[in-house]
């Protein structure tokens, strides 16, 4: 069975206290669950492991240093956090506790916590006089009151020879932590969405075709989303160099009429499809006929003349009333000029729920990181709506999108 780990991408946080060389075991059965782990080793864990050994186990280069030259680690501390879907802090020492409860940001780990807004797991490791100290303790409710999950410590004999509380968590016990985050925060459990994504290839002969510019960045970041979220999900995707996101089906196509099949037969399997997502770039027009052998130049006298014939639209399909029409269907539109007002044209004329407007153009939309969204929905009195988000990398507009379409199944 696939671990609920194998497409969560975990930052680690190793701070220094002599509980540190657990993580390394920690690092070693997150890996074996298919999990991403990135690790991040303070100066003081350095002092007990070193960057080597989590290197060697996690497989991934260790971050150390905040101000880093090295082009893989510049801007660390936005990245790492961005990226990740759970930071861990194991073991976390009373020293890390107070940085992050007063927000300091002095080194690597301090700042990237400081500068994310992603869940945070605490397994505290250190003297039971320390852990007992009501400045620890004042940090750790501070934590805990800003949201952070926490995980022991535990009771026994400490490393530093007194009994008492501030043993870092058995690895179990963390284990279970990140698994009950994991299935707690699964709020589209049970729910199957298909996402289209990626351009559509419209062959003119055997080696030359009519294509777009989408790069499927938008598309398959919003299939992780759904699948992060714990929903059951399709990605129909035209030609990309993006690899297949972890824990999705994926079928791969070249043109319109080849992306309507997949997603007609998606949507005929049972369970019904309660969500689909039309990011894909779909060629609205295809050559009317396709040479089987290849056009040679000189063959006439003119330029071939190329006669195009209208493809399906694949949203419009979708979105029709009836038995296989699923729950909430949403549409994209990428517009070049007055976008919220031809978008909401398009929301009329393709009788989806939703519609994400998009500008694209010269370096904006396709193939970019960045992008911006506004949102297209009917109030309950029928008016239209948008709703104009900031702009934001494609898997924060992903995320984003995602925690729309949860309220929308919570009612
Ligand atoms: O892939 P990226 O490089 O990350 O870029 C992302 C994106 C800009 C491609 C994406 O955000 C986006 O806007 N996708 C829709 C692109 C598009 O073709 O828009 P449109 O306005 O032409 O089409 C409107 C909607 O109808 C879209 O949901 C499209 O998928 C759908 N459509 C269009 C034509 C057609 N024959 N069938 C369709 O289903």
């Amino acid at each position: 069975m696939t671990s609920a780990l194998a497409s969560r991408t975990l930052l680690l946080i190793i701070s220094g206290g002599i509980a540190a060389y657990k993580s390394l075991d920690l690092i070693r059965r997150l890996k074996e669950e298919g999990a991403e782990v990135r690790c991040i080793l303070t100066e003081g864990g350095a002092q007990f492991i070193t960057p080597l050994s989590v290197s060697a186990l996690s497989g991934q280069s260790v971050f150390t240093d905040l101000f880093s030259d090295q082009e893989e680690q510049r801007l660390a501390h936005i990245r790492l956090s961005r990226e990740a879907d759970l930071i861990i802090v194991a073991p976390a020492t009373a020293n890390m506790l107070a940085k992050m409860a007063h927000g300091l940001a002095d080194n690597l780990a301090s700042a990237v916590l400081l500068a994310s807004n992603k869940p945070i797991l605490i397994a505290p490791a250190m003297n039971n006089i320390m852990w007992q100290h009501p400045a620890t303790q004042a940090n750790i409710a501070t934590l805990r009151a800003r949201g952070a999950y926490q995980v022991g410590p535990s009771s026994g004999m400490l490393a530093c020879g007194e009994q008492g509380a501030g043993r870092l968590a058995e690895l179990d016990d963390i284990l279970a932590a990140i698994h009950n985050f994991f299935s707690k925060n699964k709020p589209l459990t049970g729910r199957r969405a298909l996402v289209t994504s990626g351009p559509t290839f419209e062959p003119i002969d055997p080696v030359r075709f009519l294509g777009n510019r989408s790069s499927g960045k938008q598309g398959h970041a919003i299939a992780s989303a759904l699948v992060t979220m714990g929903a059951e999900v399709t990605l129909v995707t035209g030609p990309t160099s993006l690899p297949a996101p972890n824990g999705v089906t994926t079928i791969s196509i070249e043109t319109a009429q080849d992306m309507l099949q997949a997603c007609q037969s998606c949507a005929a399997q049972m369970p019904p499809l309660d969500i689909a997502i039309c990011a894909a770039a779909v060629a609205d027009w295809r050559p009317e006929t396709t040479s089987t052998s290849k056009l040679k130049k000189g063959e006439s006298t003119s330029p071939p003349a190329l006669t195009l014939t209208e493809n399906p639209d694949i949203l419009a399909t979708i979105s029709q009333p009836g038995t296989l029409r699923p729950k909430l269907v949403i549409g994209f539109a990428a517009e070049t000029d007055h976008v919220t007002e031809n978008a909401q044209a398009k929301f009329t004329r393709k009788g989806c729920d939703w519609l994400l407007a998009n500008l694209v153009g010269a370096n904006k939309g396709f193939g970019q990181d960045n992008n911006q969204i506004t949102l297209i929905k009917r109030a309950p009195d029928g008016a239209m709506t948008n709703d104009t988000w900031p702009a934001a990398s494609k898997h924060e507009i992903a995320e984003t999108l995602a925690t729309h379409i949860v309220h929308f199944f919570e009612g």
